[in-house]
């Protein structure tokens, strides 16, 4: 045994002795972190020390790295000088132990350009393009097209263009450990390559894509695993809680809460990635009205800095980034390898389900009467803890408010009958038909299942619209005139023949908490989701008719919301689901803690090993992709 190997095993030992003494539990694949030990015996065991500088974190015998951040400066990209060596690639997936992909998009099948062409696997790829899990189970692919460039669409007609890489990153880490984080995290910064984070590729903005760059792939860590009393740092007294790695669903979250007779925060969407994305971003929740926020109670995190260092980070650890990592955004501090969040007891839960129209005998007038009938409301709704999900369509003239549906957490069937009898008798009395399926759930979990949870959520994959929201105070409702005014808009907004979704819930402060959730968050009481739709086949996009969109977006469908509710008087946009080009995002996405939080990033990642459109810090960077009708991240991430 050579002396490095002897030394090796000692320190490993060394190693995990304090992992177990650690105050913070750990999964399996957290208790080997990266040390120069065992990264000299890792580049001996695989013959790679030609390379070995391209792996070490900072500070452990790094290459001296030029200013990469003057103005004008671009992270490396492939085809450069100073991209990486095929064999230095290939000396990282040996150190990976071969959990790097050379990357294919999804779609290569469809195209002959990519000598891949197979029209079997090209339908199912179309097949399953609206399928959220198709997208998390493949290493690049992502939800919304637009931000990839649109490069790779599933097509019919092999020839018809080609496919190219666009914003898919062109090399990702199968991550299965906390080593391989780490080293990705290194290899990124010793090169100066762009690093991007995908968990399961759902965000709304495109931040989990990348042009030219090497993508961590956390799917594949989706552990979790329930305590009865666990006590940490900051919560000595102890309590019921759960630890979850990125790659874990929403729905696998719920269905482990529920088999351990707890319930848990998480969001309607059952494919989104618990602990990635949703919790950093804030998390809102069909339980918010008893408890708010879910990063409102998350108790620890463990996460990989930009320097390559894993840590914990915990009320007493690393407070600065405690409070960023609750509700400041993901992708942009560190790559979180698994979070400790409070679980909550089971408790019942009333849904009702139903939907008023336009008809024969109702018309519009008075249809918009008992719309009104319902948004007053929304100060005594969100009061007795309840949340809804409901979408407004208007076809010509006709229609549709589906409330799909209102969930009341806490209530039984009378005490639901007795808060919407004003609403209900209203509608009675305008002569609107309406048929609630009220229904009472012993748990969260039955009650989310048999709505959101049945398939609604299944095709939200591969949307093409212009997305974006709105969070509405309820200062807005507590003034008449203000109330008049915002109801005005929202009813101009449906007369124009597009569609609104919204939610009445209201998160507010209710765990008493400091953190970077939004401010917007704490005073809202309606949160809406707006979209400008593109009338053409996906295939048929063009820059033009997105930039057209995102114009119509930006100054005729959000522009009226935002007058009525400004960022300076408590409206504000929740990041996770924003417009990527709004002007106004540091202010609009971050209520009040944009300075706050660059702060915090200039201290953990001051080189910016990572960046993420609209994330803390991007201000310094631009994606090159040309015009493309939206910021997208197909191009050079340079300094501006
Ligand atoms: C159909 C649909 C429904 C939704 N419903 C809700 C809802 O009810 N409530 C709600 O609050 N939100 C909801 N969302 C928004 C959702 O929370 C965000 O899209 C979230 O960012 C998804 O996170 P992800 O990790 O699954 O996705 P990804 O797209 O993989 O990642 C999103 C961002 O997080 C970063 N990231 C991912 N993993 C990590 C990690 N381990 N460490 C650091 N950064 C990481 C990525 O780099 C990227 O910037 C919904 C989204 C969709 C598409
Ligand atoms: C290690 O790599 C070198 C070239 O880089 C090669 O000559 C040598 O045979 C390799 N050794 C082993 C054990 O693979
Ligand atoms: C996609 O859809 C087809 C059915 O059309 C199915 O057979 C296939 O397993 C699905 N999944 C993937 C990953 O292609
Ligand atoms: C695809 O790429 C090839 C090679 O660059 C080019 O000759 C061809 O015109 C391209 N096809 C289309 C449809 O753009
Ligand atoms: C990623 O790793 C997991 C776990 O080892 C494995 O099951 C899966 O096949 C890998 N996926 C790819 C695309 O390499
Ligand atoms: C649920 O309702 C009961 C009875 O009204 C009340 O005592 C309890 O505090 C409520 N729980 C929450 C979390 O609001
Ligand atoms: C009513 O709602 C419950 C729960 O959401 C559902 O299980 C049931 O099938 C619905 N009943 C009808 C008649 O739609
Ligand atoms: C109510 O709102 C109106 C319109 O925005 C505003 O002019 C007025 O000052 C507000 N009244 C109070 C008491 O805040």
């Amino acid at each position: 045994m050579s002396l490095i190997k002897i030394l090796g095993v000692l320190l490993t030992f060394n190693f995990s002795v304090q992992a177990t003494r650690h105050s913070h539990p750990l999964f399996a694949w957290e208790t080997t972190p990266l040390d120069p030990i065992n990264l000299a015996r890792l580049v001996q065991d695989t013959n790679t020390s030609q390379y070995e500088h391209l792996f070490p974190c900072t500070g452990q015998k790094t290459p001296a790295t030029p200013n990469r951040l003057s103005p004008g400066t671009c992270k490396v990209f492939p085809g450069d000088n100073d991209w990486p060596s095929p064999e230095a690639w290939d000396a990282f997936g040996k150190v990976l132990g071969g959990a790097l992909i050379k990357t294919v998009p999804a779609a290569a099948v469809c195209y002959a350009n990519t000598g891949l062409y197979d029209a079997q696997r090209c339908s199912q790829v179309q097949a399953n393009f609206s399928n959220p899990y198709f997208h998390e189970d493949d290493p690049t692919s992502n939800f919304f097209p637009n931000f990839q460039g649109r490069t790779c669409l599933p097509t019919s007609d092999p020839r018809s263009s080609n496919c190219t890489h666009g914003a898919f990153p062109v090399y990702a880490v199968n991550a299965t450990n906390v080593q391989q984080i780490q080293l990705a995290i290194n290899f990124a910064r010793n090169t100066n390559i762009r690093l991007v984070i995908k968990n399961t590729g759902h965000c709304y903005l495109g931040k989990s894509t990348g042009a030219g760059a090497l993508s961590i792939w956390t799917h594949h860590l989706n552990d979790i695993r329930y305590f009865d009393d666990l006590k940490v740092d900051g919560f000595e007294q102890g309590g019921k809680a759960l630890k979850i790695a990125p790659g874990a669903t929403v729905r696998q979250v719920y269905e482990a809460a529920d088999r351990n007779g707890v319930s848990v925060l998480g969001g309607i969407c059952e494919s989104v990635g618990y602990a990635g994305g949703y919790v950093a971003g804030g998390g809102h929740t069909p339980l918010s009205g008893l408890y708010g926020m879910a990063a409102d109670h998350v108790l620890a995190l463990q996460l990989v800095t930009a320097e390559g260092q894993f840590t914990t980070v915990s009320p007493k650890h690393n407070p600065d980034l405690y409070w960023a990592l609750r509700g400041g955004g993901a992708g942009t501090f560190g790559v979180v390898t698994s979070v400790i969040i409070r679980a909550q007891p089971k408790l019942p839960v009333v849904t009702s389900t139903f939907s008023i129209s336009t008809s024969d005998t109702v018309s519009a007038e008075t249809f918009w009467k008992g719309m009104r009938g319902y948004f007053e409301l929304f100060i005594p709704f969100t009061d007795a803890g309840t949340y809804s999900w409901w979408v407004l369509v208007n076809t010509n003239g006709n229609y549709v408010f589906s409330m799909s549906p209102f969930f009341a957490p806490n209530h039984t069937i009378e005490s639901f009958n007795k808060l919407v009898k004003p609403w209900f008798d209203q509608l009675t009395e305008l002569g609107i038909p309406f048929t609630p399926n009220t229904t009472q759930h012993d748990a969260y979990l039955p009650a989310w299942a048999s709505t959101w949870g049945e398939d609604v959520m299944l095709n939200a994959a591969g949307g093409m619209n212009i997305a974006g929201n709105w969070l509405l105070p309820r200062r807005n409702w507590e003034n008449r005139t203000k109330f008049e005014e915002t109801f005005a808009v929202i009813k101009r907004h449906s007369e124009s023949g597009r569609i609104l979704m919204g939610y009445h819930q209201a998160p507010r402060n209710r765990a008493n908490v400091d953190n970077a959730v939004n401010n917007a968050w704490r005073e809202a009481v309606c949160f809406l989701i707006l979209a400008a739709v593109i009338d053409a086949e996906p295939l048929a996009f063009t820059p033009g008719l997105i930039g057209a969109a995102s114009r119509e977006f930006r100054d005729e469908i959000l522009a009226p919301f935002r007058a009525v509710a400004p960022e300076s008087d408590g409206g504000g946009a929740y990041l996770n689901e924003a417009h990527v080009d709004d002007p106004n995002w540091r202010e609009a996405f971050y209520g009040g803690h944009y300075e706050r939080l660059s702060s915090i990033k200039q201290k953990w990642d001051p080189g910016h090993v990572f960046y993420a459109t609209t994330a803390v810090g991007s201000e310094r960077w631009e994606v090159r992709d040309g015009d493309q009708g939206i910021q997208t991240q197909n191009g050079r991430l340079c300094r501006t």
